[in-house]
């Protein structure tokens, strides 16, 4: 260029030749550094690296195969594969010259240039926006750090930060703001889709914060329309994201006089979560599967048609099917809105008062209904004036336009206006909404619930009576076919003994035992199945697993047994089946129900066990006439039993088995009550890969599941030990796990337990049955160690060596367990205790009142 200058105008050309000195210090492409500095370029297949783990590279791409000369300047991450870009710069305006650059100027600007930086023709593609008169002392220089934020900065400070200025993820370590800060001009700060997978362009939806401050995100299409709300801030949650991880991971609320209100997000595993809002308005949560280096969704929302906003209109509830379609329902003083004739089951207009409030008639009282479980609606404002929950009633109850209200001390009080719209009904979780309703309605409901408890009362007892009568009968007839089987039991016996009429064929396999004695997997035929159990009748049923029914059944050799008739979704193939089946029966210890065979034929599938006379434990635990029966020292060894039942399960067995499904129901006893796991291995039977996300089938019991398993699928060893830490609990409460939800102050057992506890009031969970017979050093010991099981972080319980070791010993010290991090609807707000044992983990104490008004 230099040797052959076009003749005039020859004062550009002077100009350019320092300009040419100083831009000709390119960045290396061998060399990985994470730092441009001012002066140097960034083209071609060179990038920054970030230091020091080089998790983020920054660099030009072509996100479309079809387009390869269409590119653009983005941060992906370095050792994912397929590339997973998480900030595009030039989003709007991609390089078409065959080497674009990055530039960074004297004055702290970031640019993308469609061209080398040394040609000054070359076309401005996008720049930071964000520039100082002065240059510091030292110049800037552009900084890819660990955590993918891109910064521009000098020994003052920051300039300009990617973090600010976000495309469609978020990453860990990111703020959450209305409004961008910084010395460039402040936007709206707006995660905003990609046009398509492989258009970085601004496509049709964006997430942000409410820009009227009311502290929720929102996900708009075309800048204006509502697609997704989170629901409010609740000083620990999201209303309408009651998924835990998401707080349990960092997400929280912050104040800044700068900023005002934001949210903090910070992974425990930064690098390996991110957020995306997808080109077609869905956010996912992906995560990094342990196994490979790829993304798993673990999150998604909206996921349903409930969580599109307002789908039911104002003042109708929306309730999620099955398949995911909405139901609608008026709320209690609603009636449809009628546009026409023909708009039955259209609900976008959602629901009208009818009969109308008391304050619009003739100032009679109104009073409120509390709907439970409920995503709060949209435009809820802050009244000025409210000190406790009796003025924010009287603040709703004042103002006729009022139409509900809601109190928490974390936050204080929230009033509706008349129409409320997005509700979202939850199966459990969520919050309680007050709703005001005429006094008319609200007799009426009582009258309807008076008669109601009669009917059913009636209807009780008429039931309990057929029970009583049949009960009666049933043990007669029972009383008679035990005598036949017995005679028919010794006219055959010898038969029997010899022949094994009732198998067809056995499978001998290596032993793995504890007792090192042999055992034989037996294969019966259908036929001698449906004769043990009569045809699989209801009056030998003896339960329902989560897998399928289970019956009572008895060989013609007189050996009784308990026959599982597996559900047939099982999504396995017969090989496959029988060798698992193989794996299973070689799991024999004395703690775990033994399999004696299985039957395979046709559809059915079939698991034969040994019969357990005394049923399970929540048929002592929780029934009033057999509680009495479990006295402490029982109580414990079923504990104890249980616990060497899981160490065989979780160590010493061949395979490693994590259960998945440990429950009161599940803990048979023999006739000696000694306690043994059932259902062992069934997950494996059907179908999750062992050490692995499974998020599409979660099997277990709500109650027992620990929160990363219940909400993002991810189960392990530790899962189990949640499940046996709220089994030790119910032993010692005598009270259902789920007999905790939906109370008043609606914790959950590990909640309350580690409430009653943290008060020293851990006596008073003691079922009363036992308190008197009991060691009360040893069960406040076992409390102890039920709440170290049912901590929040998986990493944090103990194992179950460990647990054995401190069931064992008596005099060992254990650690402090840490409180449950989120207490769905718990009353944070007065666990003032939890944060003098432990600063770390009150959360929900930050003050929103920032937060104003839409
Ligand atoms: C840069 O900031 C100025 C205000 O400081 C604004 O007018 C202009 O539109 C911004 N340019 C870009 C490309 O964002
Ligand atoms: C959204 O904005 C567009 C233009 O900016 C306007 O035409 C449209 O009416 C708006 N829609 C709503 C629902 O406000
Ligand atoms: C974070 O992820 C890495 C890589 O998968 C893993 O080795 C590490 O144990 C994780 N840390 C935590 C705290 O989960
Ligand atoms: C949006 O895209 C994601 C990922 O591609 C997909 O899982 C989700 O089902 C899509 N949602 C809708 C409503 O199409
Ligand atoms: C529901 O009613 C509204 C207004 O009457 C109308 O615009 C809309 O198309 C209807 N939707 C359906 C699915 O019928
Ligand atoms: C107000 O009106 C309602 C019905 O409209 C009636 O039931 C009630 O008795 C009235 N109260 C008074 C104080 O008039
Ligand atoms: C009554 O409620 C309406 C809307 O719900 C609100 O705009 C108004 O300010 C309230 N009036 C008073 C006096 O608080």
């Amino acid at each position: 260029m230099a040797a052959s200058p076009p003749p005039p105008p020859p004062r550009p050309l002077l100009l350019l030749l320092p300009l040419l000195l100083v831009w000709g210090v390119v960045v290396a492409a061998a060399a990985a550094t994470d730092t441009l500095r001012q002066g140097e370029s960034l083209t071609g297949a060179a990038t920054l690296v970030s230091s020091p783990s080089g998790v983020f590279e920054v660099g030009f791409f072509a996100p479309d195969p079809k387009l390869p000369s269409r590119l653009y300047l983005g941060i992906w991450y370095r050792s994912i594969s397929p590339r997973t870009v998480v900030w595009v710069a030039n989003r709007a305006a991609p390089a078409t010259a065959p080497s674009p650059s990055l530039t960074l100027a004297a004055n702290g600007e970031l640019r993308v240039l469609d061209g080398s930086a040394a040609d000054a023709d070359a076309p401005l593609l996008w720049r930071s926006n964000a520039s100082t008169q002065s240059a510091p002392r030292g110049g800037y220089k552009a900084v890819i750090q660990d955590t993918g934020s891109l910064e521009v900065r000098s020994d003052d400070g920051t300039l300009w930060d990617s973090f600010w200025h976000p495309s469609d993820t978020m990453l860990s370590g990111m703020r959450i703001a209305v409004r961008t800060p910084g010395r460039g001009p402040s936007e709206p700060m707006r995660f905003t889709s990609w046009t398509s997978e492989t258009d970085p362009s601004p496509g049709r939806y964006a997430l942000g914060l409410d820009p009227a401050n009311s502290g929720q995100a929102y996900i708009w299409r075309d800048g204006n329309v509502t697609i997704w709300r989170s629901g409010q801030w609740t000083g620990q949650n999201f209303v309408g994201i009651p998924w835990r991880p998401l707080y349990l991971y960092g997400f929280k609320p912050a104040n800044d006089p700068n900023l005002g209100a934001y949210y903090t997000y910070t992974a425990s595993n930064t690098s390996l979560q991110r957020f995306v809002v997808m080109p077609n308005g869905t956010d996912i949560c992906y995560m990094v599967k342990k196994s490979a280096q790829e993304w798993e969704t673990v999150w998604m929302q909206p996921s349903n048609e409930c969580e599109y906003y307002a789908t039911c209109g104002a003042n109708a509830k929306c309730t999620a099917m099955q398949d995911g379609k909405a139901k609608c329902t008026c709320l209690k003083g609603f009636q449809p809105k009628l546009v026409d004739q023909w708009n039955m089951g259209n609900w976008s207009q959602g629901c009208v008062r009818s009969p109308p409030l008391g304050c619009q008639v003739n100032q009679s009282g109104d009073g409120f209904l509390s709907i439970p479980n409920i995503k709060w609606p949209d435009f809820s404002y802050w009244p000025s004036t409210v000190q406790d929950e009796n003025g924010c009633m009287n603040a709703c109850l004042s103002n006729c336009s009022c139409g509900a209200y809601v109190y928490m001390t974390t936050i204080g009080c929230l009033l509706w206006g008349s129409d409320l719209i997005d509700m979202y009904q939850f199966q459990s979780g969520g919050y309680s909404l007050n709703l005001k309703l005429p006094a008319s309605e609200l007799r009426s409901h009582h009258a309807v619930w008076k008669i109601a408890t009669i009917v059913s009362a009636v209807v009780l007892f008429v039931l309990l009576v057929c029970l009583f009568l049949w009960w009666k009968r049933g043990r007669n007839i029972k009383d008679v076919m035990h005598k036949s089987w017995r005679s028919m039991h010794t006219s055959t016996r010898s038969q029997q003994n010899s022949g094994m009429l009732d198998i067809s064929q056995s499978i001998p396999f290596e032993d793995d035992t504890e007792d090192g004695k042999s055992h034989e997997l037996k294969v019966y035929s259908f036929d001698r199945i449906k004769a043990a159990t009569c045809n699989f009748s209801d009056s030998n049923k003896l339960g329902a697993g989560g897998f399928g029914p289970v019956y009572m059944g008895k060989l013609p050799g007189g050996e009784e047994v308990a026959v599982k008739r597996l559900c047939r979704k099982s999504g396995q193939g017969l090989e496959e089946f029988k060798n698992e089946v193989i794996l299973i029966a070689k799991l024999q210890h004395r703690n775990l129900v033994r399999l004696l065979g299985c039957c395979i034929q046709g559809e059915e599938k079939i698991l034969v066990y040994e019969y357990m006379p005394n049923k399970s434990l929540d048929a002592f635990l929780f029934n009033p006439e057999k509680q009495g029966l479990l006295d402490w020292r029982k109580r414990f060894d079923i504990i104890e039993g249980i616990a060497r039942g899981l160490l065989y399960l979780h160590r010493d067995s061949r395979l490693r088995v994590v259960h998945r499904d440990l429950k009161a129901s599940n803990i048979l006893l023999d006739k000696d009550m000694n306690p043994k796991i059932s259902d062992f291995g069934m997950a494996r039977m059907f179908g999750g890969d062992q050490n692995q996300f499974n998020t599409n089938r979660v099997v277990g019991t709500f109650g027992y599941m620990s929160p990363e398993y219940a909400m993002e699928g991810i189960f392990s060893v530790k899962s189990d030990i949640y499940s046996f830490g709220v089994l030790m609990l119910e032993i010692i409460t005598g009270k259902r796990a789920l007999s905790f939800h939906g109370q008043q102050d609606s914790l959950n057992i590990a909640g309350f337990a580690w409430r009653q506890w943290n008060e020293d009031k851990g006596e008073e969970l003691i079922d009363p049955l036992i308190r008197a017979s009991c060691s009360l050093r040893q069960v406040l010991r076992c409390i102890h160690i039920a709440l170290l099981c049912v901590q929040d972080h998986a990493q944090e319980r103990p194992d179950i060596p460990a647990v054995i070791l401190m069931l064992s010993s008596d005099s060992s010290s254990l650690p402090m367990p840490r409180p449950p991090t989120l207490m769905l609807h718990g009353r944070s707000g007065e666990t003032s205790k939890s944060s003098e044992k432990d600063q770390s983990h009150s959360i929900g104490t930050v003050s929103m009142t920032q937060l104003h008004g839409r």
